[in-house]
């Protein structure tokens, strides 16, 4: 029977651009699904823009533009990475649309006339200044355990505690530098600790269809203590205005809670599939043999096992059939940075001309079914990329196919004899194997399974020495059944590999001559056929590149005569004294805006470990993007005379590099201390 699959990756936050831990589960859901369209499935894969939220709405006030501006813009970039993995969504959408708002609004009335809404009075901090409750990312304090000064409000970075923002001593808004109130409001609660719930949900999560481990730490969820305490909590699902989001029905100045309406963006990216599409969405999602698939990280568990469940459950729609959690990737061990990333960036790999397969192979490689991490060792890439993918798989047909083109047309022989055939067999018995792996999310043994396989054609080659029969006399036959039998070796190995290399694969159809490949054709030999020219299929990793992937993308520059680097010759010799007048301390941006009536000038927002953040105007325009500077530490001039400006007060100065000659030498560099300094830490 012919499978129908709805599957869709996370919907990643439309703030910043795809980083390799976005890539590692697109490439995971992508080999999966193509694998499943391999085996005749038809196979909806969709994903979106998670768009909403205050974390955003806030970025695109910065930035001096509309929310809506401003996702539109992360929006623009995202094909780039996709069509450049070659993963292969059946559509792009929004959170941010029509059809997440009706079906938003619909899941909530659904949940309301369930009996499952309630609605309560919530104590929150609200920004005067802002006019806004602030989300507890955006109240910093002192922390009222240990007494460090600009902690945030939910733990300390410095002791570790973890506590509430009304806990903080001396709290001040991130945004403004105001002292937020304690204001009460209105709030609407999804009621997950409802009896009906926690029974669905206890079924749901634990009837075997979850990986062991996602299965063990969700049970924890719904242990409670003896006290009563514990369990399921309810869920505060509404935001007030201003919010970036989408309005509840029944609630004036009310919005859903950005976790509410993301994930109903995967029922909204299917809804608008199907609109173009012209087919009727609703009997679809009717229909219970469509199987629901979410790939998901390991971070947002709760909300896909527990929220995401319940709320489908109880609007009277479809639940999911499953969701498949995988680990986090890390380059050479070191986790990535919210604010600079990995140091590798997916759109670099790219333009570096790196083979996008060469990834997909490597993440594969190291991928299994449990929520185990992953890392990028680049080391480890070259050489699991040129051993197996060049070495071994690749090596195979560079060693055959020209004979076949030099001595016989291109046509392949039919008779392969005693020993391809055996060795066509081994194949084709392993076909099912590498199925089932492909089926569980076994890719690191599916890889392992076909690489042993392509050791075998090898030796095959090996024993029949194809470039020793060439020169032989009467060997003719010889030659033309060695050589078909490699050719047919390595399609069916390519068939098995096609999930992981889509763009290697299609090049080997088009050498071959022969349709896209389907599963079946494994076991399906060619027979009588003639292959085209040989050209070859893929490069060794070359090293030197991989090590590209890791500099900072600055313009080349031209060395410069030892007596002016830089382009300026020495200042005058000072003393340490000198130096010691000016005050250098470590700062972190809390905010950064654009300067209307100026291109050169940033508006920053300095925390410098003071009670309240410094306003610094710098003349970075050029260089730098606000959102991209927002987290960042760099060192100020904390001594520095204020200044009046045409814009306002500048408090300081902030240091960056630069060549004398910007003109010809462009480029501004901001200073950045290694991780672990903290605002207001003098520098000497
Ligand atoms: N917007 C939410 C998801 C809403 S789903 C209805 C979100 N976005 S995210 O951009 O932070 O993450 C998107 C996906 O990328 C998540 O599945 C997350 O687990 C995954 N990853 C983020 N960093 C990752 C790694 N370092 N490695 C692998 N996956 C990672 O969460
Ligand atoms: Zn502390």
């Amino acid at each position: 029977m012919t499978r129908t699959l709805f599957v869709t990756t996370a919907l990643p936050y439309a703030n910043a651009p795809f980083h390799i831990g976005h890539m590692m589960e697109y490439i995971q859901a992508d080999i999966w699904v193509r694998y499943q369209r391999m085996r005749g499935a038809k196979v909806y894969f969709v994903g979106a823009d998670d768009a909403h939220g205050a974390p955003i709405m806030i970025a695109a006030e910065k930035a001096g533009l509309t929310p809506q501006q401003f996702v539109a813009g992360i929006a623009s970039g995202r094909k780039a990475y996709l069509d450049g993995f070659s993963i292969s969504f059946d559509n792009w959408h929004s959170t941010d649309s029509e059809e997440n708002t009706a079906l938003a609004q619909s899941i909530y009335l659904g949940l309301r006339d369930a009996g499952l809404i309630d609605v309560r009075q919530v104590e929150q901090f609200f920004d005067p200044v802002k006019g806004m409750f602030l989300p507890d990312r955006y109240i910093k304090g002192t922390c009222p355990k240990c007494g460090a000064a600009d902690q945030y409000g939910d733990s300390c970075e410095v002791c570790g505690a973890v506590y509430a923002p009304t806990d903080l001593v001396n709290p001040y808004s991130a945004l403004s530098g105001a002292t937020p109130e304690l204001r009460s409001s209105e709030h609407y609660f999804f009621r997950l600790s409802d009896p009906r719930c926690v029974e669905f949900l206890q079924n749901w999560t634990q009837d075997g269809k979850l990986q062991p481990e996602v299965a063990n730490k969700v049970r924890e969820w719904f242990v409670t203590d003896p006290d009563g305490s514990g369990g399921l909590s309810d869920w505060d699902i509404s935001r007030d205005a201003p919010y970036f989001g989408i309005p509840i029905p029944d609630a004036e100045g009310k919005y859903f809670y950005v976790w509410l309406d993301a994930p109903i963006g995967y029922l909204a990216s299917l809804v608008n599939l199907f609109g173009k599409l012209g087919t009727d969405v609703d009997a679809f999602l009717a229909d219970p043999a469509v199987e629901q698939i979410h790939f998901i990280g390991k971070d947002i568990v709760y909300f896909h096992t527990l929220f995401w469940p319940a709320m489908l459950k109880f609007s009277g729609r479809k639940v999911p059939d499953n969701v498949y959690v995988h680990g986090f990737i890390t380059v050479s061990e070191e986790k990535m940075s919210k604010s600079r990333g990995t140091g590798i960036s997916p759109l670099r790999y790219l333009e570096l001309g790196l083979n996008p397969d060469w990834l997909r192979y490597y993440i594969a490689a190291k991928l299994n079914s449990h929520v185990e991490d992953v890392d990028f060792t680049p080391s480890d890439f070259v050489t699991r990329v040129n051993s197996d993918l060049v070495g071994k798989y690749v090596n195979i047909a560079s060693r055959v196919a020209g004979f076949i083109s030099k001595r016989f047309d291109g046509r392949l022989s039919t008779d392969l004899g005693a020993d391809g055939e055996a060795l066509l067999a081994e194949l084709h018995a392993q076909v099912p194997v590498v199925a089932e792996l492909y089926e569980t999310r076994e890719f690191g043994k599916a890889l392992r399974e076909i690489m042993a396989l392509a050791d075998k054609v090898n030796a095959y080659v090996e024993a029949h020495k194809p470039w020793e029969l060439a020169k032989a006399e009467g060997a003719e036959v010889e030659l033309h059944q060695a050589c078909s039998t490699g050719i047919e070796a390595f399609r069916v190995l390519t068939i098995l590999l096609a999930p992981v290399v889509p763009a290697t694969a299609d090049a080997v159809a088009e050498f071959l001559g022969t349709e896209q490949f389907g599963w079946d054709d494994a076991v399906t030999p060619l027979g009588e056929h003639v292959i085209g020219r040989y050209a070859h299929l893929m490069q060794r990793v070359d090293p030197v590149l991989v090590d590209q992937l890791f500099e900072p993308a600055v313009p080349a520059v031209e060395p410069e005569p030892v007596a002016t680097p830089g382009g300026e010759p020495l200042a005058d010799q000072i003393t340490i004294d000198s130096f010691a007048a000016v005050d250098l301390r470590v700062a972190r941006i809390v905010a950064a805006a654009a300067v209307e009536g100026s291109t050169k000038l940033l508006q920053l927002t300095v925390d410098v470990g003071e009670p309240s953040p410094r306003t610094i105007f710098s003349g970075i325009a050029s260089a730098y993007r606000p959102e991209d500077l927002v987290g960042r530490l760099t060192v100020v001039v904390a001594n520095l005379a204020p200044r009046t400006m045409r814009f306002g007060v500048s408090e300081g100065m902030v240091l960056a590099a630069g060549h004398a000659d910007a003109k010809t030498e462009p480029g501004i560099f901001l200073l950045e201390p290694d991780a672990g300094a903290t605002p207001g830490m003098r520098v000497k």
